[in-house]
């Protein structure tokens, strides 16, 4: 059985076709801005690709995309990160332009899956991911199963506040992990400390050249994503926590550093599950959907 795997991101839309072992293909487009109509078209289009350059007809589609979800009606019901797909029939669309039955899955509970099964929660019992890039997603894997929770919108970690009263978020609440730590939040706080635009890239290299205002806002971030773990551990006590996102692999190490020691200064008295880093690198989302489709077209878990 082959399916293919959508992965839809803020800037770009990844899809690979998936033979239940690994990809066969891989694709990649960018995602479009005029909302969700062209979205739509771009993933039939990315999935033709994939299934032509793997030379295989896919019996089902699964499709990783950011915000909660409405499982049963295939919506997506808002994404802080990409404008024109509140409330948006997603599935139904995708369905329509395809001719084959799409799984939906939040993108970070995708990637939670594959690292659970395939990446660095090989082996356990439950694992619980964190990907720090754009923004902050979360995936919460149990005896094998990812959260959705009743509304789909179980596994939305990185909306945990930390700070009431702090910066707004991509959501439109104040505080939020994403808020403080997500690729975004360090463009912001770069912006202010140094009166210009500074990428995230910029700030790792001003952190490695010693700048203080670089260490300052990189170190304090990555201490928020210690604090957050720390919590959400005790809401969870999973097997392993799993960090991945290109924000919290390719920081300088004295990023992971702060943020281990955060995390474990927030858990004294406690046992610590081990934080380790993701195995799958970006691809762990692609995967991930791909996977969902897999397992649900397989056994009809739902
Ligand atoms: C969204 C999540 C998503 C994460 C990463 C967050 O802003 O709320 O649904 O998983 O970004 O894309
Ligand atoms: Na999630
Ligand atoms: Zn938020």
């Amino acid at each position: 059985m082959t399916v293919v795997g959508l992965d839809l991101g803020g800037t770009k839309i990844a899809a690979g076709a998936f033979d239940g072992e690994r990809l066969l293909s891989r694709v990649l487009l960018p995602t479009p801005k005029e909302g969700g109509e062209a979205v739509v078209a771009a993933l039939a289009e990315a999935a033709r690709r994939a299934e032509e350059e793997a030379g295989v007809r896919a019996l089902a589609l699964g499709l990783g995309t950011p915000g909660p979800l409405d499982f049963r009606e295939g919506v997506i019901r808002f994404t802080p990160n990409i404008p024109g797909l509140q409330n948006f029939p997603i599935r139904r669309l995708l369905e329509e332009a395809t001719g084959r039955p799409v799984y939906l899955e939040n993108d970070a509970n995708a990637a939670a899956l594959a690292e659970h099964h395939l990446g660095a929660g090989k082996g356990e019992k439950s694992s619980l991911f964190l990907t720090v890039s754009t923004g902050i997603g979360g995936g919460v894997v149990l005896e094998g199963r990812v959260l959705r929770g009743e509304r789909g919108q179980g596994g939305e970690l990185g909306h945990t506040t930390l700070l009431p009263g702090g910066p707004v978020c991509g959501c439109g609440l104040e505080g939020c992990l994403e808020a403080l730590a997500a690729g975004r939040a360090l463009e912001r706080e770069a912006g202010y400390a140094y009166g210009r635009p500074v990428d995230t890239r910029e700030l790792f290299r001003l952190y490695e050249e010693k700048d203080p205002k670089a260490e300052r806002i990189l170190l304090q971030a990555a201490r928020y994503v210690g604090i957050g773990l720390a919590s959400l551990v005790k809401a969870f006590d999973p097997g392993v926590v799993i960090l991945g996102g290109g924000i919290a692999l390719n920081a300088p190490e004295g990023y992971f550093e702060a943020l281990q020691e955060a995390y474990r200064r927030y858990l004294q008295g406690w046992e610590a599950p081990p934080v380790r880093k993701a195995l799958l690198g970006p691809e762990a989302g692609l995967l991930g959907a791909a996977l969902t489709a897999y397992l649900e077209a397989r056994d009809g878990s739902g």
